[in-house]
This record gives C-alpha cells, structure tokens and sequence, in this order.
C-alpha cells in the first residue's frame, strides 16, 4: 500500500496535512518527529513530510528528527519549519525575520517541473512564520519565491527532497493541495487507493488486537462522535462492547427511543439505558447560574456513570469520541518525552476512572466523521444529527430547570426540529433550536388577555461551531414554527428569533 509518513514538530497545522493527504487518496500516519530510524524504516513509507513547529531550528533544544531521514532515498517534503530543518541539515542557515509574516503573501513560481507542476503565475499562499532561510546551499535550487521570502520553495539538485516556506495544507493557499498532490503522485509516485473504507478496517482491525479478550465501556448520546466510535468499536469487537445511554431528563423529545431503535434494536449494540432524570432535576433545583449548572450536570454524569459501570462489571477500556479539534495538545516538542493530552468530550470524565482509553476518531474532522460513519452504515437519522450540548435543554431554560419548564421547552424544541427538517436549508445549518426565556408578555387569544411565555429561535451556520452566523432562514418558516409553537403549545404566546452571531454571541445562550 501506498504510504505517507508525517513527523510531527508540534505545528497546529499537522492534522491538517494528513486530512489533505486522505482527501488525495493516499494512506498517511503521523507519528512524533523523534520516531526512530528503524520503526520509519519499518512503516516504509513512499514519501515523508516535515511538519511546522512553533519552535525554531536555532534554539539549543529544538525538535530534530533523526538527520538519516533525508537519506533513505524516499522523498521528503519539508513544510515552514520542516524547511528549516532540511536546511539545518544541509548546513544551511535559519535566521529569525525582520518581522513575522503571517497570513497571505503572493508567491512567484520560478520552476514548475515538480513541486508546481501544471501550476503557472502566481499563488496566494499563506504564510505563518518568524524564521527564514538566508541563503541555500549549492546542492539545493529555488523553485518559488515571495517578497519577503527569497527561498520560499527549494528541491534538492538531485535528490528528491522539497521543502516550503508557506503552508499548502491550509484552505487559505491557492492549489495548495495541487501542491501536495504533485509531491504524492508526480514526486513519490503513490496512486490514489485510500477511501474512509481502509479508515474503517484499519481502525477496526487496531481495535480488535488492542482489546483482545477483554471489554470496553462506551458512553453513548446518541450524538454522531459517541455513535460512530461506538458502532465501530461494535464491528470490532461486538458484545465485548457495552454501551451507557444517561436519560438525564435533558435530553430532546423521543431521543431515548429513537437511539434505543437506531443504535440497540437496529444496529444490535448492547445498550443499556440509565433513567437518572429524577436524580438530575433534584441537583439543579433552585440554580440559575449558567456556569453552576454546568458543573452540576458534568459532576452528576459521572456520578451516574461510575455506577453504573461498577453495577456492569469489570471494564478494562473507555471508549470516547474525542474529534482532533479536542485534541489541543498534538506533540510536546520541547520535553523528552511526546505528551498526548486528551480532551474529554462527556463532561470531562474519565479522570478519575482507571481504564484505557479507545479514541478511534481522535485524528479525524467532523465531516470526515460523517463519512466514516456513513461507510460503517449509521443510519440516517443518527447521521445528520445536529450538534447538542452534553448539559442539554438545561442551558436553553434561562432561570431556574424544572420538570415543567422543561416539558414546554421540548414541545417547542420538536416543532423547531421538524419544521427546519422539511426544508432544504435544514441540512444547511449547524443547529437549529429553542430557548425558554424567563419572562412573560401580554398577548391576546381569542378575546382572552393572555399573559405568558416566550420562546426564541436560534438557528445558526457555521463549519466548526467556533464561529458562526444567524441563518437567513425564509419567512415561511419562521412562520411555521412561529404558528406552531403558539398554538400547539400550551403556555406560549410568543416567538422571537435570535439575530446575533459568535462572536460577540455564543451559540448556546448559556
Ligand atoms: P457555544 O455556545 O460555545 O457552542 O457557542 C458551540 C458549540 O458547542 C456546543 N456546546 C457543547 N457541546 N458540551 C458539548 O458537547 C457542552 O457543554 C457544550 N456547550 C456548547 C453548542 O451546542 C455548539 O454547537
């Protein structure tokens, strides 16, 4: 199989490099950049990329792979930092810029035989770094150039080793996946044969000799992470895998079935459900601050949860759905040892818990998620659900969390959902929602004074829920769910809708 090795420095930008990689078709792993010689030599990859690093060649303790690498005679890419250090060990040498360049900057191609092959003019490409090459040594040749960068792409005169200056895995870079497309296929000769179909073998097979004979537990929301690694975990190992769905009392209208169906019934998991709603409401009863809520709903989920799993049995592995963009921390460049710091995505939990984690999606983006879990066959409805915080309807109730606030907030919520689920822009949007403020207005029914709640809409775009808009949702839906609302649920007399982006806004209200 065609393979692509990443050592990883510590740049941000590492995972990005290996997504751009699958989207070529081409198989790749990132490994930490003080992999040894033997194990790279082991991988046998057809190329290897140098990733950035926010560390510079020069410092005394920079991060340096082992200077080998470059003469195994497999093609080399060396991205920003991995620039330097293809310098550095060509005796080349790095000097910290006049100024940082970051962000875009108007690169000249000066060669287009390789690197830039089929690529003519001018790139935008963008730029994230502080050092620079100050000049190249005889054995190495330009092949692009910007105004602040003179070397901003080189090769090697004969050997097949490349670097840049600027980051082509980055949405921001004109062709840049042309560019890494050229260094795959024209440099190292891979044929594009990898689809999210290896990903899932791959991982399945890695999870079966990881587990061996012993079991893991899994907490299920029913959301696409929790569900995608559960489901794949299932194919791997089946009913050595036992899966938690907490009924928190929080949740939406008819989730529990719905999950049950899709996930127990349908898929076959071994699926338990825990009734903790009672429990729940009790602990938040007479708490209005946001952040109290939280930690309360987070502090009781484990609760709930250790008990659970204590009352299952013995369970050696923690099954989580961490995505990369929880994953904060990739390398630790300037310790001796590679640092792997998880982020937890169930309310924080299993740091009190004495189990192994199984993160199967920790190197993935959520649409890449999506496709991974549409290729191990997740049905539909679990699919293209909308993101939903872990505290749940408790932070669209602003004020106090009861039994009946939360009855009419879900009424409100499902008229929402499957209103927006009718239309084409539903599948549009990141989320689309309601909030149960904590006031009344006067309206009037019939020939009745009313005086009762209000409810608004949120519904919002965005690629990664870090950032976002408010959707310019048509009228006629917003009639529709503003009709419905009123007239189907009892205590409501009006609807408002939510014209605030993040930032300044969030998108949850609390
Ligand atoms: P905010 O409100 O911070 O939300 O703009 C960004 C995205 O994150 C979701 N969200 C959460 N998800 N646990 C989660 O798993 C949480 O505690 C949580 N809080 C917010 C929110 O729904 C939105 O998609």
């Amino acid at each position: 199989m065609n393979k692509i090795l990443i050592l990883d420095f510590g740049s941000q930008y590492t995972q990005l490099i290996a997504r751009r990689v699958r989207e070529l078709g081409v198989f790749c792993e990132i490994h930490p950049f003080s992999l040894p010689l033997d194990d790279i030599k082991v991988f046998d990859p057809k190329g290897i990329i140098l990733s950035g690093s926010p560390a510079s060649v020069y410092q005394p303790d920079a991060p340096l792979c082992h200077g080998e690498v470059i003469e195994l005679g497999v093609p080399v890419l060396g991205i920003c930092y991995g620039m330097g250090i293809l310098g550095h060990l060509h005796g080349a040498v790095t000097t910290r810029s006049a100024y940082r360049e970051y962000g875009r900057a108007k690169l000249v191609i000066d060669d287009s035989t390789d690197l830039f092959f089929n690529l003519e003019g001018d790139l935008s490409v963008w730029m994230s770094h502080g050092d620079k090459l100050e000049g190249i040594p005889d054995t190495f040749r330009r092949l692009a150039h910007t105004a602040n960068a003179p070397f901003a792409a080189i090769r090697h005169r004969v050997q097949p080793l490349f670097a840049v200056q600027f980051h082509p895995e980055v949405a921001h870079t004109d062709s840049g996946k042309a560019i890494l497309g050229n260094f795959l296929f024209k440099v190292c000769g891979c044929a594009s044969d990898w689809q999210m179909r290896s990903f899932a073998e791959i991982a399945i097979d890695r999870i079966r000799r990881q587990v061996g004979d012993r079991r893991v537990l899994c907490a299920l929301s029913g959301g696409v992470d929790s569900s995608v690694t559960a489901l794949l975990i299932h194919q791997a190992i089946g009913p050595k895998l036992t899966c938690v769905f907490v009924d928190n009392g929080l949740i939406r209208k008819g989730e529990e079935a719905q999950v049950l169906q899709a996930m127990g019934e349908h898929l076959g998991l071994h699926l338990i459900s825990v009734d903790a709603a009672e429990r729940f409401l009790a602990r938040l009863k007479g708490v209005i601050d946001p952040e109290e809520k939280r930690k309360i709903i987070g502090a009781e989920f484990i609760a709930v949860f250790e008990e659970e799993s204590r009352r299952l049995g013995r369970f050696d592995f923690l099954a989580q759905g961490t995505l990369y963009p929880d994953v904060i921390e990739s390398v630790s460049v300037l310790g001796p040892s590679v640092t792997i710091k998880s982020h937890h995505n169930v309310g924080g939990l299993p740091e009190q818990f004495d189990f192994e984690l199984i993160e199967p999606l920790r190197e993935l983006f959520k649409d890449e998620v999506r496709e991974l879990g549409k290729e191990i066959g997740l049905p539909d409805v679990i699919l293209w659900r909308k993101p939903f915080p872990g505290p749940g309807l408790a932070i669209r109730i602003i004020g106090e969390v009861t039994k009946a606030r939360l009855d009419l907030l879900r009424e409100a919520d499902a008229i929402v959902e499957a209103e927006v689920a009718k239309t084409e822009v539903g599948r549009e949007l990141w989320q689309a929602f309601a909030i149960l403020l904590p006031i009344k207005t006067v309206g009037v029914m019939g020939d009745e004074r009313t005086y009762e709640h209000v409810i608004a809409i949120r519904a919002v775009t965005s690629l990664d829920g870090m950032t976002a808009d408010w959707a310019r949702l048509p009228y006629d839906l917003l009639q529709a769910i503003s009709s419905r609302i009123v007239s189907e649920v009892k205590g409501v007399n009006r609807v408002v809708y939510d014209i605030s982006s993040k930032p300044p806004s969030t998108i949850e209200w609390e």
